[in-house]
């Protein structure tokens, strides 16, 4: 994307200060006469039917080239509290630049914030935690329990329709990709970004977004300029809103990372580490069962099926989200959505390119080490029976944690057995799930903050 294409030379020296190892450094490089291991990899990765192609298939699969104007509206208004009618939160206060646009908490904090983004962000929780919207563009289905879904099993096909939970359900379906549906959803989240003070229903609440930004000089301007309605003094609608937002995290496609350039021939791209780690994830430790690469999945490392893989339940002391089970402590995943108790405690793989830039893993952040992530999957009830939140996660995420037994009892088949690796074996592990699919670009995603919202509005701060 135009946008990144100026990123060059600064980038090595940047990601030595942010501590991102290996390929970036140039460290420990492969020399290209590793001739079998690179072989071996990428025989592999033939096998699993990854190209490392598919960023370059995005303007395809879309049916047209990304709309920059449109996607630079869109990120003005991700930034923007105009669209919280609460007037204290905005996309970017959980889907925050400085993580990849993902969370900089273990569970979402909504409305009611402190207006810090990052570590000392603080107020009443939400369910769950912010994942990217970085690569959304090619996912299938989307949240952690796939409640929003492509029937057609491709995010940029609208011909089977998109489902949504009531009260959107299929009404969504004539928008052009899954992504610009999404986009009709956040602001109408009472805990997330409307707040419980303005009254009536989704419906009414997006009818009041779009009247403040027709109220708003500087945004009938912007839209004039891309929407020829507006310039015709027609309104805004919700419609170009999601538009715009949808075709900012369309901008952020970020799919280029070391494993898809050695896909592409360049075997110097990834570290000897990485490759042995590759060869673990490909093979021995089976994580492309789940995290795959083939088909549906867009190359994005998950199957987007939900699966209990005995994730510790922790819980928030001040929460202004509903949980679920006896005590109200507890997260039935895709439970919540099919009501089918046989999906208790599934959640979807999650697509784990761009991970490294996490602070915290898992729907709920109950892990704050990529390390502990990856351990937990090789023998998960030593894992969750161990687990504490204390010293893990934030002081007011620390106290007693909900059952695990019954968690464990629905774990997936593919995780029964635990799966031995030596130390050096995870270590290599860990460097490929961290290196390996980290796209360089999304080190600079904080330059996309802009230097005052357009609103007018005191902008969110990020730490
Ligand atoms: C209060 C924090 C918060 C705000 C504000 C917020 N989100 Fe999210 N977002 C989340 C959480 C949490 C999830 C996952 C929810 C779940 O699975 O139950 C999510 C999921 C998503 C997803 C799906 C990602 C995936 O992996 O499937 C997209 C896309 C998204 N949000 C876009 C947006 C946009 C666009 C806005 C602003 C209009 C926004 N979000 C505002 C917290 C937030
Ligand atoms: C049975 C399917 C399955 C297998 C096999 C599997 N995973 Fe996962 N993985 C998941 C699911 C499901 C999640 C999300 C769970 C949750 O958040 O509740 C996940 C989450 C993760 C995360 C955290 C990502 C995030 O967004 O927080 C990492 C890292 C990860 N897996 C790496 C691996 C590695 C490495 C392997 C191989 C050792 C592996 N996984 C094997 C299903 C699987």
């Amino acid at each position: 994307m135009n946008r990144f294409s100026n990123i060059s030379l600064a980038l090595v020296a940047y990601a030595v200060c942010l501590g991102f190892g290996g390929t970036l450094l140039g460290g420990e490089k492969s020399s290209p006469s590793d001739d079998s291991l690179n072989q071996k990899l990428t025989q592999v990765l033939q096998e699993a039917g990854f190209t490392g192609l598919i960023e370059s298939t995005l303007e395809q699969r879309l049916g047209r080239a990304v709309d920059e104007n449109l996607a630079d509206l869109g990120r003005n208004l991700f930034f923007d509290k105009i669209l919280g009618l609460n007037g204290d939160n905005a996309c970017a206060g959980c889907h925050s630049p400085t993580r990849g646009f993902g969370d900089t908490q273990s569970i979402a904090i909504g409305i009611d914030n402190n207006n810090l983004v990052g570590p000392n962000r603080q107020g009443p929780r939400n369910q769950r935690r912010t994942p990217t919207v970085v690569n959304t563009a090619f996912y299938p289905n989307q949240m952690w329990n796939s409640r929003f879904v492509a029937l057609s099993g491709d995010p940029f096909e609208n011909s089977l329709g998109f489902l949504f939970p009531a009260p959107e359900a299929d009404s969504l379906s004539y928008l052009p990709n899954l992504l610009t549906a999404q986009a009709f959803i956040p602001p109408t989240e009472r805990i997330e970004m409307a707040g419980f003070d303005f009254p009536g229903t989704s419906h009414d609440i997006r009818a009041e977004v779009v009247r403040r930004l027709n109220e708003s000089k500087p945004y009938r301007k912007l839209f004039r300029k891309r929407f020829q309605e507006v310039k015709d003094e027609g309104a805004i609608t919700y419609d170009m809103l999601a538009a715009a937002i949808a075709e900012f995290q369309i901008s952020l496609t970020l799919a280029n990372a070391p494993i898809d350039e050695f896909a592409r021939g360049d075997h110097g791209a990834l570290t000897r580490n990485e490759k042995k780690g590759a060869l673990l994830f490909f093979g021995k430790a089976k994580c492309v069962s789940c995290h795959a690469v083939s088909g549906l999945s867009n190359e994005m490392f998950s199957d987007f099926t939900p699966h209990v893989i005995g994730v510790p339940q922790i819980v928030p002391a001040n929460t202004n989200a509903t949980f679920d089970g006896p005590g109200q402590i507890e997260d039935f995943g895709l439970e919540q959505f099919t009501g089918n108790s046989a999906d208790r405690y599934k959640f979807r793989t999650s697509p784990i390119r761009n991970v490294a830039l996490q602070p915290t893993f898992f729907h709920n952040g109950a892990f704050t080490t990529l390390e502990d992530a990856v351990r937990h999957h090789l023998n998960v009830r030593k894992s969750a029976k161990n687990y504490s939140p204390v010293g893990k996660v934030a002081a007011d995420l620390s106290g007693p944690t909900a059952p695990i037994e019954p968690v464990l009892d629905l774990l997936d088949e593919k995780l029964q057995k635990p799966i031995k690796l030596s130390d050096a074996e995870f270590e290599q592990l860990v460097a490929f799930v961290r290196g390996g699919l980290l796209d360089p670009r999304a080190l600079f995603l904080s330059d996309l903050i802009p230097n005052k919202l357009v609103s007018g509005q005191d902008p969110l701060e990020f730490e």
